[in-house]
């Protein structure tokens, strides 16, 4: 099982390394890397399990985060939450050498900020993302897999391949004017 301490801290150089694309089959170690991701973000994302293994809250990763250079990415994106039983569901994406092959001129930005597992802060001001966008890449199995994201999971696709090719979110706010050009994109 991950822990919060595996996931590398910005200001390790590794994350500014250009992942490598990986090569089928995929090995062992790397299917079990891929399921260790995917089951440290749902747990982050159940109050209970990130409380008790102490997670923290993320719904995107890349392997290079957990200083693993090869392109594969997972996200896990909360569906619906009943607020009677507490119980959510989720949308898993596992991508192996993914690829944006198309996105919308329309752009957005988070709100309230994007935030990183590695990112430990807060961090407020525009990242410009594309409203939607279509990726494509691999599944486990080397098949080809095309798959489009809308709002939160189109940011997750362009925030995790960001990663893929050494690059953070806080890269792309500018510290001086953080909230610039606010007017061209929209809220979410
Ligand atoms: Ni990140």
């Amino acid at each position: 099982m991950l822990k919060t301490s595996d996931i590398l801290d910005e200001k390790d150089k590794r994350l500014r390394k250009v992942s490598q694309e990986v090569v089928f089959p995929l090995s062992k170690e790397d299917r079990k890397t891929i399921q260790q991701m995917v089951e440290y973000l749902t747990n982050s994302q159940i109050e209970e399990k990130a409380e008790k293994y102490d997670l923290r809250p993320g719904m995107g990763m890349a392997a290079i985060q957990l200083g693993i250079p090869k392109r594969y990415i997972t996200i896990v994106n909360e569906t619906s939450h009943d607020e009677k039983t507490g119980k959510s569901t989720f949308e898993t994406f596992i991508i192996i050498n993914p690829k944006i092959v198309s996105h919308s001129e329309e752009m957005i930005y988070v709100e309230l900020g994007e935030g990183c597992l590695s990112v430990n802060r807060e961090v407020i001001g525009i990242v410009p993302r594309y409203a939607r966008c279509t990726i494509e890449g691999y599944d486990m199995d080397g098949n080809k897999i095309q798959i489009r994201g809308r709002e939160e999971v189109s940011i997750a696709f362009q925030h995790e391949i960001d990663h893929l090719n050494g690059i953070l979110f806080i890269d792309k706010i500018d510290p001086k004017n953080p909230f610039k050009n606010q007017d061209k994109y929209r809220a979410i």
